[in-house]
């Protein structure tokens, strides 16, 4: 922690102490990308939605290793809601968000209002076709046709060459890797690992939600995880037992309500039954009203 904090002080000196600067119409912003791309400059961009967190921060540090020009957005996208989510709910602090994206060596937030993001007589959407049938989809039927849009749109605006996700969003990044394939937009897209709490629970904007009563649940769904590296480390290979064996976890726990607990290939995120490789263990589970998510890649032995 503390090493972190010192290279994040080292970070902001060598930037010349230099002040993030925020930029909020799509004009200036690829005017900007268009002027670093011209100078040689290489560009990486880290999308959020704010209310940032260690794990988003990682991410930027992340970024920084990877080219000159470090910028993120932060934007509630709208789109990627449901109608009984909770947009209008989701914690916002920019002033917060400036100051630790500047701790950490960022040079541009773009931040644009909604209606900058989406006119009057907005129409066009990305939408995978298969992908988002799986996990998350099903309970969230437009969630991933609203990110694939918006990642589309900024990633038109900030013009970056790499793009960093965290595994915490696996779906998320599967499906930006794939959008990434088809529609041919040249850019390197990263995957970093999950930044947790000492007792497991994947950080999350959303862990603000949850009561102190509720906090102790959610450690579960880390814990399940646990339970399964482990008995697949034994040798079990049966799919099916290691979800049941999950899910009977996460229900002793009070306060929880399972939406999915799945294991699947990692790539297509179709079933797997029998465990051969490394598969994708995925869960959400409701604990009290807020909708937590965590997953992990389960490596039977000599794999
Ligand atoms: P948001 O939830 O703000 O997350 C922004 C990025 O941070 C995503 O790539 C997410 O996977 C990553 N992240 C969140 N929690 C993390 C953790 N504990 N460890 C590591 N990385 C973590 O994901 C979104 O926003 C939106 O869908 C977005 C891509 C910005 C499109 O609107």
């Amino acid at each position: 922690m503390t090493i972190t904090i010192l290279l994040d002080i080292q970070t902001y000196l060598f930037n010349g102490g230099r002040k993030i600067e925020v930029i909020t119409t799509i004009d200036e912003m690829q005017k900007r990308a268009d002027g670093w791309r011209q100078s040689g400059k290489t560009i990486v961009f880290v999308p959020t939605m704010g209310f940032l967190h260690e794990g988003h921060l990682a991410l930027m540090r992340r970024g920084r290793e990877y080219g000159d020009i470090l910028v993120i957005s932060i934007f509630v996208n709208p789109t990627q809601f449901g109608p009984q989510e909770d947009f209008e709910t989701y914690p916002r602090d920019f002033e917060r968000d400036r100051r630790l994206a500047e701790s950490v060596g960022v040079d541009v937030i773009f931040a644009p209002q909604n209606d900058e993001m989406y006119g009057e007589r907005f129409q066009t959407y990305v939408s995978l076709e298969e992908l988002p049938q799986h996990l998350c989809g099903l309970s969230r039927p437009n969630h991933f046709r609203g990110v694939a849009t918006i990642v589309s749109k900024l990633f038109n605006i900030v013009k970056p060459h790499v793009s960093i996700f965290g595994e915490k969003d696996y779906q998320q990044l599967v499906i930006i890797r794939q959008m990434v394939r088809d529609l041919n937009f040249d850019i390197r897209i990263v995957g970093a690992p999950t930044v947790r709490e000492p007792d497991g629970l994947a950080m999350s904007s959303r862990n603000n939600y949850l009561s102190p009563e509720e906090r102790r649940s959610a450690s579960v769904l880390f814990q399940s995880l646990k339970l399964a590296q482990k008995s697949v480390a034994e040798g079990e290979r049966d799919a099916r037992k290691l979800i049941n064996a999950a899910s009977a976890h996460i229900k002793s726990v009070p306060h929880t309500q399972i939406d999915y607990v799945t294991i699947c290939d990692p790539e297509t995120l179709d079933d797997v039954d029998q465990i051969g490789g490394p598969v994708l263990m995925a869960l959400a589970v409701k604990v009290g009203k807020t909708r937590l998510i965590d997953n992990t890649i389960l490596k039977p032995k000599g794999n």
